[in-house]
């Protein structure tokens, strides 16, 4: 992996592959496109001299194309990120999240990028109440955003088996940690509470707070990564990307409060609309092709996004 390239890398998964990519022995080049919609610059700043960063919308082909001249491996983490906003916008996040994909893809193909892995989302399974989720599942997508995604995975599949392009799908469960944004109205749950917390006030959770989630720390996100780029078995596979366990919202907040060592009881609201009740990977695949093992808990990561929020305030 000497060239690689990380589509979306100003944002908070990429630019945390990002700086794993720059502690690889056998990567010499790291470069980035985003279009700095949700991406901050920030985000790269003390690693901005190492990368170089270029502004681009992955809908242009052309950029693409001339971008991937040379690279072996790309990380495709750009998309709008969002269940609600592809609800409230479904022609423009299909076109960055569908068109955008495939144009990722063709330009790979074209410019004889040897593997691309692409971030998938376990919004792909739906509403189905098994657990925990594995990948033989049959999908369930329920917003646009999971479509996309899901067809994000078939195209991959498909580039692998009519090309020979390597492709690699990694769905993601919840992922937190630095560099989440808190105060978008789509920010994950964990960097709310987080910012609540360190506002000194108690958060709003939705329902009983008995819903449960995969919480996966970042960085073991991006080991994922870096394992399903160098694993011989991995082009043409989709794997699950969580810890394999599930915490209830409940739980998040007991966990943070004795953490920061506070006393803040949280209010609870409404359920919210169309809520997953519970989320659980199973991550057998992972660990058997990939040798993925998170290796950062959930009070561990919880802690290390605290003590990176108060740094950064
Ligand atoms: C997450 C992903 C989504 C993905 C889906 C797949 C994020 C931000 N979203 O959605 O992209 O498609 O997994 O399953 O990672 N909650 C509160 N109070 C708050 C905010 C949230 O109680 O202030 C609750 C929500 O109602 C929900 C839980 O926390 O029950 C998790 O919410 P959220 O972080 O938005 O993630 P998902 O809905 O699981």
């Amino acid at each position: 992996m000497r060239n690689v390239l990380v589509t979306g890398g100003a944002g908070f998964i990429g630019s945390a592959l990002v700086r794993g990519l720059l502690e690889q022995p056998d990567v010499r080049r790291v470069m980035v496109v985003d279009d700095f919609s949700t991406g901050h610059e920030d985000n790269l700043r003390e690693v901005a001299d190492r990368v170089e960063i270029h502004r681009g919308d992955i809908r242009n082909y052309a950029t693409l194309e001339r971008l991937f001249d040379g690279v072996h491996v790309v990380f495709h983490e750009a998309a709008i990120a969002s269940v609600p906003k592809s609800i409230e916008d479904p022609r423009l996040c299909h076109e960055v999240n569908v068109d955008g994909t495939f144009n990722v893809l063709q330009a790979a193909v074209d410019q004889k990028v040897r593997r691309v892995v692409f971030a998938a989302s376990a919004a792909a399974y739906g509403n189905a109440p098994e657990l925990p989720k594995r990948e033989d599942m049959l999908p369930d997508p329920r917003s646009p955003y999971a479509v996309h995604k899901l067809a994000g995975e078939m195209y991959l599949r498909t580039f692998w088996e009519s090309y020979g392009l390597e492709t690699v799908a990694l769905r993601y469960f919840n992922v937190f940690g630095p560099r989440q944004d808190p105060k978008s109205p789509y920010s994950g749950v964990l960097s709310i509470f987080a910012d609540r917390l360190l506002a000194g006030k108690a958060p709003t959770i939705h329902g009983d707070g008995e819903q449960s989630r995969d919480f996966i720390f970042v960085e073991n996100i991006v080991q994922a990564n870096l394992l399903a780029a160098r694993s011989e078995k991995a082009p043409g596979r989709l794997y699950n990307c969580g810890c394999g366990g599930r915490v209830t919202l409940n739980q998040v907040w007991d966990a943070m409060q004795r953490v920061a060592g506070v006393n803040l009881p949280a209010s609870h609201g409404p359920d919210r609309p169309g809520d997953v009740r519970h989320s659980q990977a199973d991550i057998s695949l992972a660990r058997r092709d990939l040798g993925f093992e998170p290796s950062i808990g959930f009070e561990q990561g919880m802690q290390r996004t605290l003590d990176w929020l108060r740094a950064s305030k």
